[in-house]
């Protein structure tokens, strides 16, 4: 069965998120490729929307993260935290730009990155790839908000717009508790 990659979030999310007015300039600049900070969950989600994710049994990590990238990048595929089993979707918001991810076969060297977990600080893994012989897009996102699939190889392409993203990690609360659990609870609201 083909595994879904994102799912579309319903246009009453985006009154759940707020945005800071220093959005802009939030996140030091380190590289020319992009950089991310990890913010408070309550700067960017209001309470209705807390208490939505609350509701829904949606337990958000305190910590997401705020990824800033210049624009024209076509990111490197990696993938996120996959020995981590309570961070496997991400819920995104495009906060300024557009930005796609591509889910990619890619034909490289694999790079693993371990680094503490900003919520647990146990271990977490971050794989990228070298020697990138070829790459394949399987399946490309384009809007601005969506619980996204983060366990097969992706990447960000910006193309000409900055792109400033706040990314979620719902914690999955059970072994079976998936993209497929998410879809159902989206499926279960009233039509949007
Ligand atoms: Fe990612």
């Amino acid at each position: 069965m083909m595994r879904i990659n994102y799912i579309e979030l319903p246009k009453f999310f985006k009154e759940f998120i707020k945005i800071p007015d220093n959005i802009e300039t939030m996140v030091p600049k380190i590289k020319d490729t992009g950089n991310f900070i990890s913010v408070p969950l309550k700067t960017f989600v209001t309470e209705t929307g807390l208490a939505w994710f609350k509701e829904h049994d949606v337990f958000l990590h305190p910590t997401p993260f705020l990824f800033d990238m210049p624009p024209n990048i076509t990111s490197v595929p990696h993938i996120d935290s996959n020995y981590d089993p309570t961070k496997l979707v991400a819920i995104n918001f495009v906060l300024r730009g557009y930005g796609e991810v591509q889910w990619v076969d890619v034909e490289g060297d694999k790079e693993y990155f371990i680094f503490p977990d900003s919520d647990t600080g146990s271990p977490s893994v971050y794989t990228t790839f070298k020697n990138i012989k070829n790459v394949t897009v399987t399946d490309v996102w384009t809007g601005d908000a969506a619980v996204i699939h983060i366990q097969d190889p992706h990447r960000i392409v910006t193309k000409e717009a900055r792109r400033i993203l706040l990314t979620m990690r719902p914690k999955i609360t059970s072994p079976n508790r998936t993209m497929n659990d998410f879809a159902r609870i989206l499926e279960s609201l009233p039509r949007w």
